[in-house]
């Protein structure tokens, strides 16, 4: 194990806390190279720091000053490999590219994790960005590895894949929402491989997800738990919510995009008709501000008073650029534009001249652990870099 000290430059910084929205489209990064170009120069801190296995970037505590650090067995060390893929993709610039592999390398070590759902997540988002980018055997083997241990927590009485092994005493079975987003993983493990297994569960646990997850105004539970013998559902609560029948923005926004994905590799309309009822309870919110970014929770008490969630709303923009070419809806492709232009805006896009690595500031981490409530997180990044991707590719 490389042994690490992932220094973070002086930050004698002033953290400037502006409030998101107040300055909404005052002072945005418009032209294409000048987002380009801050994105680099914000990434390119993360070029000098020193390889660590077990230290992926995760998110910015302001007020501490640090970087939290997480080994690749976290859920989001994918994402940090794969922001440097995406900016490369955006750039064309090889230093990002020969981190992304180095990055991406430290991953590997996780197609054996059984313990996790989370393999889409690590897997995909590194080795994934990086079939995007260039043809290689190795990752492909890694991906049907990981899709074969992935496939371990699949349930055929229940037909779910097991999200978590915590909290035995309270959940027989638990699945939440976010599950959705590791099905990528398992139908390209069978473009891949050729064996129809994985996508078959995929397909499976989509259509119990279909079935149980949802409430009558479109919205999603965050945790479904499962009787293990009946495979009925013995209750729906939350973990990250603010009650267990509220609208976790974040939850809603993994079953926009995983619903979007999974109609991609299936065609069942069934899939595509759940997008586009979540996105639409999503994006006419009474209580979706103006500048299309969320409250973490659409049912917490304390709104205009509470945290945003940057990255719920890069991970529905990024979907909806997909949703709206299978339905041509422009209200899935204005909200796609709105939210990049919220994001390259003051109070969002974080300085220039701050000296910390993240590209994007209030992002909302986990309530139940009262943990970066309102930062710079690796995964607001990393859907807000796909986003800009996504509507590049469409001539936006
Ligand atoms: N899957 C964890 C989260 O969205 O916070």
């Amino acid at each position: 194990m490389i042994r690490v000290s992932f220094f973070i430059m002086g930050f004698t910084l002033l953290f400037i806390a502006c409030k998101p929205g107040d300055e909404k489209k005052k002072d945005s990064v418009s032209n294409e190279d000048e987002i380009n170009n801050l994105i680099k120069k914000r990434y390119s801190k993360f070029l000098d720091y020193e390889l660590d296995s077990t230290a992926f970037a995760r998110s910015y505590n302001p007020k501490t000053n640090t970087i939290k650090k997480v080994p690749s067995s976290n859920w989001t060390s994918g994402f940090f490999a794969g922001n440097f893929w995406q900016i490369y993709r955006l750039t064309g610039d090889d230093s990002f590219k020969e981190s992304a592999k180095a990055w991406t390398a430290f991953v590997e070590r996780e197609k054996y994790n059984d313990r996790t759902h989370d393999m889409g997540f690590k897997i995909f988002c590194s080795y994934g960005n990086g079939l995007k980018v260039e043809a290689n055997k190795a990752y492909e083997d890694i991906i049907v590895k990981s899709a074969k241990t992935l496939a371990t927590r699949f349930d055929e009485n229940i037909g779910s894949i097991r999200s978590w092994d915590w909290n035995e005493d309270v959940w027989q079975f638990p699945v939440i929402i976010d599950n959705m987003m590791n099905l990528e993983l398992l139908f390209e493990a069978t473009k891949i491989s050729g064996d129809s297994t994985f996508h078959k569960i995929a397909e499976r646990h989509a259509v119990t997800t279909l079935k149980n997850h949802f409430r009558e105004d479109g919205s999603t539970w965050h945790v479904l738990d499962y009787d293990t013998i009946s495979g009925n559902v013995r209750a729906r609560v939350t973990h990250q919510g603010i009650h267990d029948d509220s609208a976790w923005a974040r939850g809603q926004a993994w079953a926009i995009n995983g619903f979007t994905t999974t109609y991609r590799y299936t065609k069942d309309k069934r899939f595509l008709n759940r997008a586009v009822a979540t996105a639409n309870y999503f994006i006419n919110h009474k209580n979706l501000p103006e500048d299309g970014i969320p409250y973490w929770d659409f049912d917490h008490p304390d709104i205009p008073n509470t945290s945003r969630d940057v990255s719920a709303a890069a991970i529905v923009a990024s979907g909806l650029t997909e949703l709206y070419q299978y339905t041509k809806d422009d209200t899935f492709i204005n909200y796609s534009k709105k939210v990049a232009e919220s994001l390259k805006s003051t109070g969002y896009i974080l300085p220039e001249d701050l000296d910390v690595p993240f590209i994007l500031d209030h992002s909302f981490g986990d309530w139940s652990h009262k943990v970066e409530m309102d930062e710079p997180i690796v995964y607001g990044d990393y859907y807000f870099l796909e986003l800009l991707i996504r509507l590049k590719a469409l001539g936006f």
